[in-house]
C-alpha cells in the first residue's frame, strides 16, 4: 500500500488541507516542471517547432493509458465545458437534419450537477429537448445509521429509471461533486447503450483516483480538468471522444490543429485538412510549454502511484473517522459508494455548517461546505492523524 507522500508538496506543517476537491496543492515536481517551461519561454531560441507538437503527443499517450483509450481519440480542451458544447452541436445538428429520432429529446442530468455539464444541455431546450433533473431521495429526516447508504442507492436507481427509449443524451458525474455519492458508471453506460443514448461523463473529481476503463464504458465524451484530483494547473483539460463526434467541426478554427502544421514555412499554404484523429480539437494551450509540461508531471505521478493504490490508502486514512463521526450523528455513505476523495458529511440537523467550516479554518483546518454536506477531500499528502485534528475539531465546535 503507498504511504503518505507529504513530502512531494509544499504544505507547511500546520495546514491540514482536506480541499483538493476545491482546488489540488500542486506537487513540486509539477511546480518545477512549470519553472523549467517559464525559463524555455525567457530564452525562446531553444523553443522549436517540435516543442508545440511532442510534449502534447506524450502527455496524449499518458492519457491514453490512465483512461484505457485510443490516443487517436484524446483531445486537450480548455475546460469542461468546451467538449460537452461539441457534443450539444452535435446533437443540435442532428435534430435539424432529421437524423434525430423526435421522440428522443430527454436530457438525464443530476441534481445540483456541476454546470459545466449541465449549461450546454440548456441551450438545446429551444430546439424541444427537455431536461430531466434526478434528485436524491429526500431521506434528511432519518439521516442517520443506514440512511445515508439508502440515499446513494435509491438516486442510483432512480437514475437508471430515467434512461430509457426517449434518452437522448445522459449527462454524468462519477461521484457528485457535492459529497462523493458514487453513480455506477457501468451500469448506466450499459443503460445507455441499450437505449441508444449519448453518455457525456465528466470526471473532473474523481480524475486519479478512482480507476475509469474507457473501453468498457465507452462514453460519447469523457472529460477531466487536472486541477483538482490530478493536483495540476486550471486551463489544460483533456477529453476524449467518440467516433460520433470525430468528423464535427471543431469549435475553433485554429493554425496549430490543421494537416501538417509542424511545418511552419508553409502555414500560409491553408491547408483545409484537419491534423489527425481528435487532434483538430485541440486547444491552443496544448502548445504552451508550461501548461503541457505541468500535466506531464502530474501523470507522471499518477503513472507510479495509480488510481487503485491511492483509493485505498485514502480510504485506508479516513475509515477511523468515519466511524467516529458516524457515532457522533453525522450522516456518511459506506466507502463502497463513495469515491475515496470526497466524503460528504451531513451534520445533524440544526448545525450551522458553514460557521463550522470557519471554525475550522481558524484551526487552519481546510474543508468546503457545498448544498448542505461538510465535503471533505484528502489527498496524498493527508495522513489519518489530520483526520483524527478534523474530528477532536468537529466534536469540540458541535
Ligand atoms: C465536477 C466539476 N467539473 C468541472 C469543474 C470545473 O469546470 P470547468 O472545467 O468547466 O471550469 C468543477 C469545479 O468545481 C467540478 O467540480
Amino acid at each position: 500500500m503507498l504511504t503518505c507522500q507529504r513530502n512531494l508538496f509544499d504544505i507547511p506543517a500546520d495546514v491540514t488541507y482536506l480541499n483538493s476537491a476545491y482546488m489540488g496543492p500542486m506537487p513540486i515536481s509539477v511546480q518545477q516542471a512549470s519553472q523549467a517551461a517559464l525559463q524555455l519561454r525567457v530564452q525562446p531560441w531553444n523553443l522549436q517547432p517540435n516543442d508545440f507538437f511532442s510534449p502534447g503527443e506524450q502527455a496524449r499517450s499518458k492519457i491514453g493509458q490512465l483512461i484505457n483509450a485510443s490516443t487517436e481519440q484524446i483531445c486537450f480542451v480548455p475546460n469542461v465545458s468546451n467538449p460537452m458544447g461539441l457534443l450539444e452541436r452535435h446533437l443540435a445538428k442532428a435534430w435539424a437534419n432529421g437524423s434525430q429520432p423526435r421522440n428522443k429529446r430527454k436530457i438525464v442530468v443530476l441534481n445540483e450537477q456541476f454546470p459545466s455539464n449541465v449549461f450546454p444541455w440548456h441551450n438545446l431546450r429551444s430546439l424541444g429537448f427537455e431536461i430531466q433533473t434526478v434528485c436524491a431521495p429526500a431521506v434528511d429526516s432519518a439521516f442517520n445509521g443506514n440512511a445515508a447508504n439508502e440515499r446513494v442507492k435509491l438516486w442510483n436507481q432512480a437514475l437508471l429509471n430515467a434512461i430509457d427509449a426517449d434518452t437522448a443524451l445522459v449527462g454524468i458525474e462519477p461521484a457528485h461533486w457535492t459529497d462523493g455519492t458514487a453513480f455506477d458508471l457501468e451500469k448506466i453506460a450499459q443503460k445507455c447503450h441499450a437505449n441508444a443514448a449519448y453518455l457525456a461523463i465528466d470526471g473532473t473529481q474523481t480524475i486519479g483516483v478512482e480507476a475509469i476503463d474507457l473501453q468498457v464504458l465507452k462514453p460519447t465524451v469523457y472529460v477531466a480538468h487536472p486541477y483538482k484530483s490530478m493536483l495540476c494547473n486550471y486551463g489544460l483539460a483533456f477529453a476524449y471522444l467518440d467516433a460520433v463526434l470525430m468528423d464535427s467541426q471543431p469549435l475553433e478554427e485554429h493554425w496549430l490543429m490543421r494537416h501538417n502544421a509542424r511545418d511552419f514555412t508553409r502555414l500560409t499554404d491553408y491547408q483545409s485538412e484537419y491534423a489527425e484523429g481528435a487532434r483538430r480539437f485541440d486547444s491552443s494551450n496544448r502548445a504552451n510549454p508550461a501548461m503541457i509540461l505541468m500535466l506531464i508531471a502530474s501523470l507522471e505521478l499518477f503513472e507510479q502511484w495509480q488510481p487503485l493504490r491511492v483509493a485505498q490508502y485514502l480510504h485506508s486514512i479516513s475509515s477511523e473517522f468515519c466511524e467516529t463521526m458516524k457515532q457522533a450523528g453525522y450522516a456518511i455513505a459506506d466507502p463502497n459508494l463513495r469515491c475515496a476523495n470526497i466524503i460528504g458529511l451531513r451534520p445533524p440537523a440544526g448545525t450551522d455548517s458553514q460557521s463550522i467550516a470557519e471554525k475550522l479554518r481558524a484551526h487552519k483546518i481546510y474543508v468546503s461546505i457545498r448544498s448542505g454536506s461538510i465535503r471533505i477531500s484528502p489527498h496524498m499528502y493527508n495522513d489519518a492523524n489530520d483526520f483524527k485534528k478534523l474530528s477532536d475539531q468537529l466534536l469540540s465546535i458541535t
